[in-house]
Formats: C-alpha cells, structure tokens, sequence
C-alpha cells in the first residue's frame, strides 16, 4: 500500500547548523508512529516541515503523493494534516464545546453555508462527537480555561481531530500529566488511531513503547534507527546515545 506521508531528502539548515539532514521517512496509512531522540535531535523541525510552520532547504514532503513543502500551514490543514501543539490553540474563554465547534468549521464549511440551519447542527454533531472521542463530553459547557492541564491537552487533540485529519501530529501528548491522566491519553490515543495516522513525538518511554508500531530514532538530524518498539529497545546505536545523554 502506498504511504500517505513520505519525505525524500528532507533538509533544514539553521545557517550553519543542520537541523535535519535529508531524511527519508515513510509512514503508512493507519499506523501509530513515534518519533525519538535527544534533545536537538530535530524532532520539532521535523513536525514543522510537516505542518507548513517551517519551509525545508531541501527535499520533498509527500502527502498523499503530492509535494507539500513550503506550503502555507493552512492549506496542509484543509489538506488533512492537523497538529496538536501544546494548550497553544485553545480560547480560554470560549466553553469547550466551542473551541471544538470552531475547528470543525474552519475544515468543513464556509461561514456563508452557516446560514444554513442543517449546516449549522451538523456541525454542532460533529464537535459532540469529537468531544465524545476524546472524554471530554462531560466538560462540553465549562469555560477551557478551567478545565485541569491534562483536560486541555487532550481538548487540544480535539480541536485537530476535528479539522477531521488523515495524518495527526501529536507534540508530547503526555507532557506534564499525572500517571492517570497519562494512562487516560494513551487509551484515547489508541482510540482515535483507529480512522487515522498518528505521528508522535514523545519523551515517556513507556508511552512511545505501548503506543507505537514503528518507532524513527532521530540524532542530530539524521535517521539513527528505525523499527518496532523489541528491535529498538535492542539496538545498540540506540542504546548507546540514550545512555550518553
Ligand atoms: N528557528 C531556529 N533557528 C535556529 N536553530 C534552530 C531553530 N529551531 C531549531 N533549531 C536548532 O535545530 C536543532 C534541532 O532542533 P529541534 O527540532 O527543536 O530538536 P528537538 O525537537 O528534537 O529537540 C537544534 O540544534 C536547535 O537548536
Ligand atoms: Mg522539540
């Protein structure tokens, strides 16, 4: 099956300093991918290029078979890559149900098609779902802004799921969060896997070990390693630069 996100000799240069070093990588359609490495190793350029945040040097980003790179962020969106960044997206004034209510529309509808009644509850639907998917139902008619850290991080990937994404870019989706709330993310990740691709940049060892099928091992902008959670977990480059850092 042909992978819906390829790169070939993907680069950034940073003046002298080169953030990633013509990668080639390849993900298939519906699996959980985790990106690791140290700090610097270029995790975050990576997901920029992706996301349109960040213009690559060099190479290509192929999405469905068609060159992305240095496309503007908000046309690889209404393409289908969404990224959850961290809380960033969320209006803390607007009730939870709204922050996701407003990225179902910018994806599906224009505000002229709102006129339309039916339009308008399909969206609302939509967002009722999104919040069912990631626990938050519940939480619909409270304030964001008083909803606990781990509420908001996984509100944050239901305003991307709701941009209705082929390709979903988590940026250390547990970051900050209790054991519990972490347990609660990775069945919800686990979840939404289901209708999608997930590319994931996490720190906890034991998340990116439960959660991923493949697992690319970044350092200093290069592709160390590549393989299931076992053969990683055995690799002895692997081995060697997480037990120097
Ligand atoms: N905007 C930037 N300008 C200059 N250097 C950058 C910039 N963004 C990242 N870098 C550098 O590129 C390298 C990779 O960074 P990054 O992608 O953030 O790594 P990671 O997310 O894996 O920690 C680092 O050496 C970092 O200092
Ligand atoms: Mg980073």
């Amino acid at each position: 099956m042909a992978p819906v996100l390829r790169t070939e000799g993907l680069t950034v240069r940073f003046g002298g300093l080169t953030a990633l070093d013509s990668v080639d990588f390849e993900i298939r359609r519906g699996e959980i991918r985790a990106i690791i490495g140290p700090n610097g190793a270029g995790k975050s350029t990576f997901f920029n290029c992706l996301t349109g945040v960040l213009r690559p040097t060099a190479g290509r980003i192929l999405f469905n078979g068609e060159n992305i790179a240095g496309l503007p962020s908000n046309l690889i969106s209404q393409k289908g890559i969404a990224r959850s960044y961290q809380i960033t997206n969320i209006l803390p004034n607007a009730t939870t149900l709204e922050n996701v209510r407003i990225a179902a529309q910018s994806r599906r509808h224009s505000w002229s098609m709102l006129r339309h009644h039916s339009a308008y509850l399909d969206i609302i639907e939509k967002a009722e779902a999104v919040l069912e998917a990631v626990g938050l139902r519940a939480k619909a008619d409270e304030l964001a802004a008083n909803l606990s850290h781990g509420e908001q991080r996984n509100l944050e990937i239901g305003i991307a799921l709701a941009t209705e994404p082929e390709l979903l870019c988590l940026d250390e989706p547990t970051a900050g969060m209790s054991a519990a709330e972490t347990h609660d993310t990775m069945e919800l990740v686990r979840r939404i896997a289901k209708d999608l691709t997930i590319l994931i940049v996490e720190h906890d060892m034991q998340v990116v070990m439960a959660l991923a099928q493949r697992i690319t091992v970044l350092h200093y902008g290069d592709v160390l390693a590549e393989g299931t959670p076992a053969e990683i977990q055995r690799n002895p480059r692997v081995l060697e630069v997480y037990l120097k850092t």
